[in-house]
């Protein structure tokens, strides 16, 4: 590690902290989103109170987990048909493990159950191609950089190759931001804090890596130089795809046509298809711009003053208000499709789906064969969206099913939720306790901003309502909500999960009050909601919802976990979820530092019987990381767990860090190892 004394860091270090996060986190993650008004200023009356419609409601719901419907649900749908949770081979099983007691937010280690163990599959800067350079982080380069690993991974998959015996798999990564204080040498010479920035975009975009093992249960390792081996970056090509390809909206000066867009960026959370493509949610790309003042780019929190990272100074474009580039902005915030088995293949966004800071995407069927994607605005006071395709799936395994598979997201119906609750509105009295009949729940309805290829929203096109999708959605009475991040179906029963994540300008004065659905004052731990479709269909237009979770320390009031009455782990500020084979819900966490006081974690949930609501800690995150991409294998062997640890020591310096995860000098010891900084790294976690 150098010895050279700070001068000037490659951004301006930071001291304050507003909410619940680190000031880096912030800054570098969100822009500062939180420091700055939510955007959401629009007046929509969007919470109906329906408590004069109680009855009706309860004579469609019934049973337990508040979102039963009357109707059985089917986990014979076409859903669970086309994609094995938890992997493998063999038959559901689930995990057994001790859950780990909580982790103080100052200690810097992956702490995983008695018995397990962890190491890396691969870390930022890791070489994919045989000519890539090995990773030197006080002589990094652009080219460098292109030609490996990406930082500061996020959505996660491990998706095995079908024939292989459990021993080839290809790991799709998103890689959402970077933490230059950390990454960088401080420098003062112009070029090289340019050359810092052009190795910033590179770092930012996609990883797709091909990975080997001797077999079920034993680690896996990723294949230098393998053909599948893919950064995907800010200098990648993109097909426009959908309505809005070629429209005025999305037309810049180097692209006149508005159908090919250089790059994708702040790629969060995803979720793979059923015709094993990925997909992949744009979502805090506004901090990068600097814009015009317009009602369309405020409501997009797009800044109008300079700061940030600046990239205006290397690729012009990230100046939108220079004559030919002020659409640039709207060309990202897209859902974008990648097809890891085709490294050749240019990947699409997909403008049907709408614009908005989309925290992923992940898809179920309909029962007619349609997929439905649910995705997320990451934003205080923003949506829940569906978009649900004009076509049916194409069954088989085919190159011709997939390439028409491959087309199902480019045309489709594009919905916000409202929701409703059941219970009278004094009730919902901001603490969190519950309400009189025992649940946060009541039903909701998908409204239509673009069905059967027409706009639903008066005195906006169909371009318009795809490009400018939250302004349409005010138009229409959508629900403000506290953060939806991800948003998920499970595979086994059907039911929709969605992370809260926090609001804490809920209910504060000039805000939005509590709901239903978002019934916490200042709500700084978040919730989880579960959502049942009418039918369990998931082309349906209304359905039933429920709180799953009201997050935070057991022992405080105002939380509530499923009902559930014995021992739970704390679970606080809910952010990336998955299922294992069981149907059990899997939830990382993003926060857990700045509001219990402990390192980030990923909980398993049960979903039924009697233990409903009971929240197990699988694992910590080191310090200053969250946890992401949780994917769980519990098929074969004794089954694995995979994280994206994201982040670790952002709150440091190039001089002082405060994380050598992953390569400590020895697993445990907590100590600096070859290079005296950290690496965000996708980890399998696997027993001993
Ligand atoms: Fe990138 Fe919404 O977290
Ligand atoms: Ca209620
Ligand atoms: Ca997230």
């Amino acid at each position: 590690m150098t010895t050279m004394p700070e001068r000037r860091a490659a951004l301006p270090l930071l001291s304050h902290a507003r909410g619940k996060r680190s000031a880096v986190t912030c800054e570098l993650k969100c822009g500062n989103a939180c420091a700055d008004d939510a955007p959401n200023t629009s007046e929509n009356e969007y919470f109906r109170d329906l408590a004069s419609r109680a009855f009706t409601r309860r004579r469609m719901l019934g049973g337990v987990g508040g979102g039963a419907l009357a109707v059985a649900l089917s986990p014979a749908s076409p859903a669970a048909a086309h994609r094995r949770p938890g992997h493998g081979h063999g038959p559901a099983r689930g995990l057994s493990f001790q859950p780990i007691a909580p982790v103080a937010a100052d200690v810097d280690a992956l702490t995983v159950p008695r018995g397990w163990t962890w190491r890396p599959v691969i870390r930022w800067g890791d070489p994919l191609s045989t000519r890539a350079p090995e990773f030197d982080p006080e002589h990094q380069s652009e080219r460098a950089q292109m030609q490996q690993f990406g930082y500061n991974c996020d959505y996660l998959d491990i998706i095995e190759t079908p024939g292989t015996h459990g021993r080839r798999a290809l790991a799709v990564v998103n890689h959402e931001y970077t933490n230059e204080n950390i990454m960088f040498p401080p420098s003062e010479d112009a070029d090289t804090l340019e050359e810092y920035k052009r190795i910033a975009m590179a770092a930012h975009g996609l990883s797709v890596v091909e990975l080997r093992r001797s077999g079920p249960g034993r680690p896996w390792s990723y294949v230098r130089g393998s053909r599948y081996n893919r950064r995907i970056h800010l200098k990648t090509r993109f097909a426009v795809d959908g309505p809005a390809a070629g429209h005025p909206l999305l037309r810049t000066r180097e692209d006149h046509l508005g159908r090919t867009i250089l790059g994708t960026q702040n790629n969060c959370s995803g979720g793979t298809t059923p015709w094993g493509t990925v997909l992949s949610g744009e979502e805090n790309f506004n901090q990068y711009f600097v814009a015009d003042d317009t009602p369309e780019n405020r409501r997009y929190g797009i800044p109008s003053t300079e700061g940030g990272r600046a990239w205006w100074t290397v690729e012009p474009r990230f100046d939108a208000r220079r004559p030919g580039y002020e659409n640039e902005v709207n060309r990202f915030g897209w859902v974008v499709e990648v097809d890891p088995e085709d490294p050749d293949s240019t990947p699409v966004k997909h403008t049907a789906m709408g614009r908005f800071k989309h925290e992923s995407a992940n898809i179920r069927l309909a029962r007619d064969g349609r997929a439905v994607a649910y995705s997320g605005d990451d934003e205080r006071f923003d949506y829940l969206y569906k978009f649900v395709s004009t076509r049916r799936m194409v069954r088989g395994s085919s190159r011709w099913a997939k390439a028409q598979n491959k087309r199902l997201l480019s045309s489709g119906d594009l919905y916000v939720a409202r929701f409703s609750g059941d219970s009278p509105p004094a009730e919902i009295d901001g603490t969190g306790a519950l309400p009189s009949d025992g649940r946060f729940d009541g039903t909701g309805e998908w409204v239509p901003l673009v069905e059967d290829g027409c706009s639903r929203v008066p005195g906006m096109s169909v371009a318009e309502v795809l490009v400018f999708t939250r302004l349409a959605a005010d138009r229409v009475g959508a629900t403000k909500m506290d953060r939806p991040e991800d948003v998920q179906p499970n595979p086994v029963t059907g039911r929709v999960y969605a992370a809260l994540t926090n609001n804490t300008n809920r209910g504060v004065a000039g805000y939005p009050g509590v709901d239903e659905a978002n019934p916490r004052v200042t709500n700084r731990e978040g919730h989880v909601l579960e959502l049942t479709e009418y039918h369990n269909d998931a082309g349906a237009t209304r359905f039933a919802w429920t709180l799953l979770l009201v997050c935070g320390d057991p022992s405080s009031a105002g939380t509530y976990f499923g009902g559930y009455e014995g021992p739970v782990s704390p679970i606080s500020c809910p952010d990336n979820v998955a299922f294992d084979s069981t149907g059990a819900l899997w939830i990382a966490t993003d926060g857990q530092p700045g509001t219990l006081g402990l390192d980030d974690a990923l909980h398993r949930v049960t979903l039924t019987g009697r233990e409903r609501g009971k929240v197990e800690q699988f694992l910590a995150v080191p310090r200053e990381a969250e946890t992401c991409g949780p994917v769980v294998h519990d098929r074969d062997g004794s089954g694995s767990v995979f994280v994206a640890v994201q982040h670790p020591g952002e709150d440091g310096s190039w001089a002082d860090q405060h994380s050598f995860f992953p390569d400590y000098a020895a697993p445990g010891t907590l100590s600096r190892g070859r290079w005296g900084g950290p690496r965000p790294s996708v980890v399998q976690v696997y027993r001993r």
